[in-house]
């Protein structure tokens, strides 16, 4: 009996009918694929590709994104099967619940925190920079020691060196996103759809423009010989790559969140999902290209790689454009995590996981505005305070947990329920998700050790949490004992 709340799985068709907490339905293909690419193309792309070109794979870094992008499909095909045959609000919490089991339900619900929560702060110190750079070229220069974490060492206009209070920028960023994922779900979408407009026309421009400026030679030699420590170019390098630039396909799966909010679920996820996946590994591989063959790899090593490949360009323009749509680029990103951190929050608490507050929707409004204001807060907190080193690392090992684990959930549903409606079927089960769990464990893997600690105490505390509350509430087990 003790063991039931463990193993307690949800039915199939009560998930599939959804609970009465019925959200509004106003997202079609396009708004959901734009969903995808808003929360995708981001601070991966935008700042973090410089360094892992120019510290680990060299122009071989167009590499580390295909094996991402191919690790990501993986995934990608898992959760279009989930989300085609569910389509609920929890994502891969919910599928969770069906297949392994309240307690790991709650585990991939709290680990999703890092994902989501934590991701949309990482997204917002890189917002905070970017920010502050183009607000200094207007003339309106941005206090240094109100734009960083407390404690960073930062430099004063008069050239003198002071440390950090908070960084201000970030946080308002995310108390401005969260005032419109309040308003609702189809404002929120319009925006999002025009900020995706402008990054992809950002992208476009900088690959059409660069192509014709390139110079072949700095892609020789593609993968630079490795210097002798393990992930310093040659293929262990790439490898590294691909730890690092995994930030940058984050997100994909947020398309399943707005599951209950979509017109036709059964169609529209796997198309969302697999296509905003599909359009960005091919930005991804076309924007490095590009890149690198513009600035020689060892010169990337900055925080704004785009803006340095736009220089190699030449065309002056260019440059405030391209800052424009990397701010857009990093708003849509942070956009979509915080609406799906409360997507994530409100069917734990239709499922008497969290206090049922958080799991009603505004009368008016139609979005849960309990759980997006106490995210909101949160996060901007977070992203006032920590610094983003920290945050990134935290944010993929928590991602690549919850990847594995959709890719059990599918392997498993297939020999639980294998006669259960899918729309949509993963192929070649069980060796694609198969594969999938082993590109996770092989990415965790590339993590180091106090990243894997801080997982464990996250998960501690999150265990505690449901020991405390959740246990004692589960409207699944209440159902199960009669009450
Ligand atoms: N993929 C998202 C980004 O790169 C998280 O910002």
């Amino acid at each position: 009996m003790a063991m039931q709340g463990f193993t307690a799985r949800k039915s199939l068709d009560a998930m599939a009918e959804g609970d009465g907490h019925a959200m509004k339905k106003t997202l079609g293909p396009w708004s959901i694929t734009a969903m995808g690419i808003g929360a995708i193309i981001g601070a991966g792309i935008f700042v973090l590709t410089g360094t892992a070109a120019a510290r680990y794979a060299g122009p071989g870094i167009m590499l580390s994104f295909v094996l991402g992008g191919v690790a990501c499909a993986f995934v990608g095909l898992c959760y279009a099967e989930l989300a085609a045959m569910l389509p609920v609000c929890g994502s891969s919490y919910s599928y969770t619940y069906a297949t392994l089991g309240e307690i790991f339900a709650w585990i991939v619900g709290w680990d999703l925190i890092l994902e989501y929560a934590a991701g949309a702060a990482t997204v917002a110190v890189g917002w905070s920079g970017y920010a502050v750079s183009l607000l200094g070229q207007a003339g309106l220069a941005v206090p240094p020691r109100f734009a960083a974490a407390p404690g960073a060492d930062v430099a004063l206009p008069d050239g003198s060196r002071a440390t950090a209070l908070l960084n201000l920028p970030a946080a308002a960023i995310v108390v401005a996103i969260t005032a419109l994922l309040v308003l609702g779900t189809a404002e929120s979408s319009r925006f999002n759809n025009v900020m995706v407009a402008v990054k992809l026309a950002v992208v476009a421009l900088f690959v059409g423009f660069g192509a014709f400026s390139l110079d072949p030679a700095h892609w020789h030699p593609f993968v630079p010989p490795n210097d002798g420590e393990f992930g310093h170019f040659g293929a262990s390098g790439v490898l590294r790559g691909a730890s690092v630039v995994f930030f940058a396909f984050i997100g994909f799966d947020a398309v399943s969140t707005a599951a209950g909010e979509a017109t036709r679920p059964q169609r529209d996820m796997p198309i969302g999902i697999l296509g905003s996946l599909l359009v960005c590994t091919l930005l991804y591989v076309a924007v490095t290209a590009v890149l690198t063959g513009l600035v020689p790899f060892g010169q990337l090593d900055v925080a704004d790689p785009i803006a340095k490949g736009v220089d190699a360009i030449g065309r002056l323009w260019l440059s405030l454009p391209v800052k424009f749509g990397a701010l857009a680029g990093l708003t849509t990103v942070m956009l979509v995590l915080l609406y799906g951190q409360s997507r994530i929050f409100t069917t734990m608490a239709q499922d008497g996981l969290l206090p049922a507050p958080f799991g009603r929707l505004h009368p008016r409004f139609g979005t849960p505005v309990l759980s997006q204001l106490l995210i909101g807060a949160a996060v901007a907190t977070v992203a006032a305070l920590v610094p983003i080193a920290v945050l990134g690392e935290m944010v993929s090992i928590g991602t690549l947990l919850a990847f594995g684990l959709v890719c059990v959930a599918v392997m498993r549903l297939r020999r639980t329920d294998p006669a259960a409606e899918r729309p949509f079927r993963c192929p070649a089960v069980p060796v694609l998700p198969g594969l999938g769990i082993l590109c996770c464990l092989t990415l965790m893997a590339g993590l180091p050790l106090l990243t894997w600690a801080r997982l464990i105490v996250w998960l501690g505390i999150g265990l505690a949490v449901y020991f405390g509350y959740g246990r004692r509430h589960s409207k699944l087990r209440d159902a199960a004992a009669g009450r």
